[in-house]
This record gives structure tokens, C-alpha cells and sequence, in this order.
């Protein structure tokens, strides 16, 4: 660290903040701002989007493979595994359409998260676009909206995207979770592990050209990994969001740092 603090205090106090902030590695000695870091992603993102041919998947490195497991399937064993199988998971291939998935996650009622939030976040942007972005959870903002994306995190997303000629129409937006967690805390494992179906059925769904997954959480959660963000960031990988019944549903997946 190259900052000078005049005592050890001060020196934990900014190492307190960090981790607070959610820094869960250091990369290097020096700061790097959000905008030198994620500017070359923005460019895959594009190149994605105008080229015939996706970009280069990174292979998953070794030591962690089989934590990349290719279905995601590990993280709905943990559920099934677990003393009761959530009731709504065996019918979700039901739903065959956006609006399907809504409603059912409108009358779905095993989320406290749903009794304290204003509105159901779903999602925003362009249904048929190849771009899916998938953040963490509606803010204080996007609850009294409904919408996702639409506070200051938001208002970043849209210049990132401008910066590459795009808008909400080039791209579709929603979050692991469509309630807001009372005063943005950070989602618990078990309310992800429980929306998690829904999100994998909204994937099924739009089965987009190219997930990019925004912050630490949705890129674990995508990813099936515990490696920290400032590592997985920019790492793409393929992941199959199938489930048996469908076949099989490769889809690259690039994680990025969170705009926020
Ligand atoms: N942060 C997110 O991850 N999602 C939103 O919708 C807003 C902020």
C-alpha cells in the first residue's frame, strides 16, 4: 500500500473500510479506477454484440475446475440436499414465457424479502436483446420503481454502455433477487439459494448470447465458485444453464466489478 497513515490506527481503520466495501483481495499496490478496469470489458461486451463469433471463453483454471461445474447443478443439489425442497422448484419449466415467469414470481410467497419490499424488480431494458446483465438486488430506488438499475449504480451502467454505443435497448437487465433486502444489506446464501430457480428458469428464458454478471455476488453465484470478484473479473467462462429436461444451454458468462 503506498498511502502513508500517521498511525496504525488509521492504517486499520482504511484497511476496516475496504473490506467493509466489499474489497475481498488486493491486485496491486496501486488504486485503479472502476473505469480503467472495466472499459476493456465494455469492449467484449460490444464485440460480442456486432461480431459474428463470440469472443475467446477463458478455459476455467486449474485448481478450481470442478468448481465451475457446468450446469450450476451443484447449487441446486445444495438445495435438494437440504432437509426440504423448496415446493415452487419442480414447476418452473412449466413457465414458458417472461410474463409467466413474472406472475409466478408475483404470487411466489415463500421470500420474506417480498413482504418488506414496495415492488417486485423484474426486469428492464429489451427482451430480445443478446446481452443479459445480471446485478444483485434492487436498491432503495429500484424498489420505489420497480425497475432494476435506475439509482446511481444505475445512472453508471447507462454511461458504461454509452461509452460503447449502447443503450437499454442493446441489453436486458435483472438481478439475482427481485426484492429489495430491507436497507440494502447484502442478500443472505439462503434467500439466493432460494430465488435461485427463478433466475435459472429467467436465463432458460431469454437464453441470451452472453451473460455479464455485475459485482461479487452474481458472478459466485453464475460461476459457482467462492473466488473473489477483483480475480473472477473479466475471467469469461461457459457455463450450461440447462436443466436435463432442456438440453443442454451453454452460455458464456463475463463477470465484472459492480458499477456501485
Ligand atoms: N444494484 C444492483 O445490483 N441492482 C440494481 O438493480 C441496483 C443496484
Amino acid at each position: 500500500m503506498t498511502a502513508s497513515y500517521q498511525s496504525k490506527d488509521k492504517l486499520f481503520s482504511a484497511l476496516k473500510w475496504q473490506v467493509d466495501m466489499g474489497i475481498d483481495c488486493a491486485m496491486s499496490d496501486t488504486a485503479v479506477g472502476l473505469y480503467a478496469l472495466e472499459m476493456p470489458k465494455m469492449s467484449v461486451l460490444s464485440a460480442a454484440l456486432t461480431s459474428a463469433h463470440l469472443p475467446q471463453v477463458t478455459p476455467p483454471k486449474t485448481g478450481h475446475a470442478e468448481n465451475l461445474a457446468p450446469t450450476c447443478d451443484s447449487l441446486v443439489k445444495g438445495i435438494s440436499e437440504g432437509t426440504s425442497l423448496p415446493s415452487h422448484f419442480g414447476d418452473l419449466s412449466a413457465l414458458t414465457t417472461l410474463d409467466e415467469l413474472k406472475s409466478a414470481l408475483r404470487a411466489f410467497d415463500g421470500c420474506a424479502l417480498k413482504k418488506t419490499a414496495s415492488n417486485l424488480v423484474f426486469s428492464d431494458g429489451n427482451p430480445a436483446a443478446d446481452i443479459m446483465i445480471i446485478g444483485e438486488a434492487p436498491g432503495r430506488d429500484e424498489d420505489r420503481m420497480g425497475l432494476p438499475f435506475v439509482g446511481v449504480a444505475g445512472q453508471l451502467l447507462d454511461r458504461m454502455l454509452k461509452s460503447i454505443g449502447m443503450d437499454r435497448q442493446n441489453v436486458y437487465i435483472t438481478n439475482i433477487l427481485p426484492w429489495r433486502p430491507p436497507g440494502n444489506r447484502t442478500p443472505s446464501a439462503e434467500e439466493i439459494r432460494l430465488l435461485w430457480p427463478f433466475l435459472r428458469r429467467h436465463i432458460q428464458l431469454k437464453a441470451p448470447k452472453i451473460i455479464f454478471a455485475l459485482g461479487g455476488s452474481s458472478a459466485k453465484l453464475l460461476l459457482n465458485t467462492q473466488i473473489g470478484i477483483l480475480k473472477l473479473s473479466g475471467q469469461m467462462q461457459e457455463i450450461d444453464f440447462s436443466d436435463a429436461r432442456d438440453g443442454s444451454l451453454p452460455i458464456p458468462v463475463l463477470p465484472s466489478l459492480h458499477p456501485a
